[in-house]
């Protein structure tokens, strides 16, 4: 092949721009945690790589990503932290590929029959988190390292430890071994994570994988553990290993202590295998965490040798991928939705189309920039994807379909001005949202505030949902926060579809509020960046609104968490004059604007052990009982009495309760030695 007919080749041509293009979306993957492409585009591209590579054998580079795995090994320049830390890479005993996978059922059938016909396959869910390999040394688990480029990856040990499901010590096992598995984000921390973000006017993760991974990468394992990680473990690797089959390894892990899924299910044919697929298709939806497929392997490991691996993936296994859950529909208009803080949204009015078993009309088109490198405009077709988020997005529209030709598209620009109060919008440098700066003025934002205020982590107003303060705001009885306290039943009771008796609730609601303790109100303030953790951290230095009211810009920056963006927010509210006479009459209803002498008492010292539940048993050497209750609770941990399948852990000591041991094997639930338990709290 000559020089020339190389560059007239189109074919090549793609090839190389397959290269770079997938080379690229693994690092925005795997590395900055912004997934570009979706899975499918990215399989697609992929399958379509490997096939001109076939197709032009000279072109072969031990480099493409068809022969590497995508790599997550942060360099030290992006993860050394203000301390200077970062993680140590470490070369893996056995490298850590990845699966060949398949959309079409088809596929996988061939696949199983191609097999030797005494064949068992074990059949697994694909859960989707992030690989970690955990090494057992003598029963201590000394490593956990993340996939990294497949031959070496970080070792996040501390992060791991965090979970509450991972044993860090294993008695019965072999004394050298290696377990591996998936990392996740359950939805419903995941949920609540976003929440909080969005509140704390954070950028929010795509999906729980990206959670879960950029969790691991965290370098504060008290906040790694306050976020609840949770783990499977799907595979065992190591010399001289009892079992002769992958599901009896895992069966003795299970024995061992390792969470191991309930799903596994070893079976003896093809028909087996697609009924498993079939049930777990809809099934996997009332999962507490992600999946995206399923994955068979051979189960006999003698048999797994025999057919052995390719440079990226073994032989004995394939993965059967959940067909995406998009749609392509027509984009009518775009419209902008405006937040609590401002932030501008584009939002994509759609023909309506079923997916996943509701029907969606409205998508998220997240911010000016997306629109951009996109090139999306009313008109196009557009696919829409509900991934794990509850709001559904465009993902990217439909270049093949004709467009009109560009001169009839119509031409698009970002609205220069809010299209619910007509102020000039603003752009922060450095972020990607548009912002109506019209705060006290702008109804979306004036409403939005008091929702936030009387929100259950704030001042939690049971019963004043966002409908009645939409109606009350209507009406001019509720204008600002502040307001909240002049209401009366009759105002309320007033109100259609309210009564006398929700009204009284309300207002012994409203009531309430007022002992809720200084630090919660001021995050229920709603000063921009002020988040839940970091209004507590102000709380305790300034201990009143009198005294924060007057703090500089370097006594704000000198507390943890709180940076010179967060340090101009909390001045810029304070000389708002707006803001000093709702204050002034917060105070005068009575609310809590100091610390309490109990506050000041409180040990509240990190959520370390936030969400866990943590059983008591035996007896220590390092504390009494009560002291570790205290230490739980100090924690944000709850410390509970007996066992059952919602205990997190047991913190055991010398003698455990043999009732409480017994139970706790029957239920997998892990122990931890006061050791290990203090220095999950340092
Ligand atoms: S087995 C050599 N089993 O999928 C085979 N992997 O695309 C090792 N995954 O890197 C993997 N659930 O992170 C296996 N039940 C399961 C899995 C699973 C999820 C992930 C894993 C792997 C990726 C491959």
């Amino acid at each position: 092949m000559d020089l020339f007919s190389e560059i007239e080749n189109p074919e090549r041509e793609e090839l190389r721009a397959l290269r770079k293009e997938l080379e690229e979306a693994n690092y925005k993957y795997y590395v900055l945690n912004m997934p570009t492409l979706s899975d499918r585009e990215f399989d697609e591209k992929m399958h379509r790589l490997q096939e001109l590579e076939a197709l032009y054998p000279d072109m072969f580079d031990p480099k493409s990503p068809t022969q590497h795995v995508g790599s997550d090994l942060v360099e030290s320049r992006k993860t050394k932290d203000k301390s200077g830390k970062t993680f140590e890479t470490v070369k893996h005993k056995y490298p850590m590929l990845s699966l060949a996978n398949s959309y079409s059922r088809e596929e996988i059938e061939d696949w199983v029959r191609k097999l030797p016909s005494d064949v068992e396959i074990v059949c697994e869910l694909k859960y989707d988190g992030l690989s970690i390999s955990l090494w057992y040394e003598n029963g201590q688990l000394v490593r956990a390292l993340t996939r990294g480029d497949g031959q070496q990856g970080d070792d996040v040990i501390a992060n791991i430890k965090t979970i509450p499901s991972i044993p860090w010590q294993v008695a019965g096992a072999p004394a050298h071994f290696e377990m591996r598995g998936e990392v996740l984000l359950p939805w419903e921390r995941f949920e609540a994570l976003n929440k909080e973000r969005e509140e704390q006017e954070e950028p929010l993760f795509a999906n729980p994988r990206n959670a879960a991974s950029g969790t691991l990468k965290l370098q504060d394992p008290r906040e790694v553990a306050r976020r609840g990680l949770e783990a499977y473990l799907y595979y065992m690797l190591g010399e001289n290993l009892p079992a002769k089959t992958h599901y009896d390894r895992l069966m003795s892990a299970k024995q061992w202590g390792f969470h191991i899924s309930d799903a596994i299910k070893v079976c003896k044919n093809v028909d087996e295998v697609m009924e498993y697929i079939a049930y777990w298709d809809t099934e996997r939806k009332n999962l507490p965490v992600a999946t995206d497929g399923i994955v068979l392997k051979v189960n006999n490991l003698a048999q797994q040798e025999e057919l052995g691996y390719t440079a990226k993936t073994p032989r004995w296994a394939i993965a059967y991928k959940f067909p995406a859950e998009r749609q392509l529909t027509l984009l009518k208009e775009i419209t902008y939705q405006v937040g609590r803080t401002g932030v501008i949204t584009p939002v994509a009015n759609l023909e309506p189309v079923q997916l996943s078993g509701t029907i969606v009309q409205r998508a998220t088109l997240h911010n000016e920039d997306f629109i951009r490198q996109l090139d999306i405009r009313p008109g196009d077709r557009v696919w829409v994807e509900k991934g794990g988020e509850i709001i559904p997005k465009i993902t990217g529209k439909e270049e093949s379909t004709p467009n009109p030709s560009l001169k009839e598209r119509e031409d698009y620009s970002f609205p220069t001005h809010c299209p619910e109060c007509g102020a000039e919008l603003v752009r922060v440098e450095g972020e990607a949202a548009w912002r109506c700066p019209n705060e006290s003025g702008c109804p979306p934002q004036i409403k939005g505030k008091i929702e936030h205020f009387v929100s259950r982590k704030a001042m939690n107003i049971d019963g004043l949902g966002e409908e009645t303060i939409d109606l009350l705001y209507k009406q001019g009885l509720l204008k600002n926060i502040a307001d909240i306290y002049s209401l009366r039943t009759e105002d309320i009771a007033a109100q259609e579809r309210l009564g006398e008796k929700s009204a009284q609730n309300i207002l012994a609601g409203i009531e309430a509020s007022k002992q809720v303790p200084w630090s919660r109100v001021l995050f229920a303030l709603g000063i921009r960046m002020v988040g839940e953790t970091t209004a507590k951290k102000i709380a305790r230095v300034f201990n009143s609104i009198d005294t924060l009211q007057w703090a500089t810009h370097d006594e704000l920056c000198a507390i943890e968490d709180v940076g010179p963006q967060i340090a101009d927010n909390i001045i810029a509210y304070f000389n708002d004059i707006r803001n000093l006479e709702i204050l002034e009459r917060l105070r005068e209803a009575g609310l809590q604007l100091a610390l309490s002498e109990e506050e000041k008492n409180s040990q509240s010292i990190s959520n370390a052990l936030q969400g866990l539940s943590i059983v008591i048993s035996g007896t220590f050497e390092h504390h009494s009982r009560d002291e570790y209750k205290g230490m739980i609770e100090a924690h944000g941990g709850k410390n509970v009495g007996s066992v059952s399948k919602k205990t997190s852990f047991i913190l055991a000591g010398e003698n455990m309760g043999p009732e409480k041991r017994k139970k706790a094997e029957e239920l997998g639930i892990p122990l931890k030695a006061e050791e290990e338990f203090l220095e999950m709290i340092q």
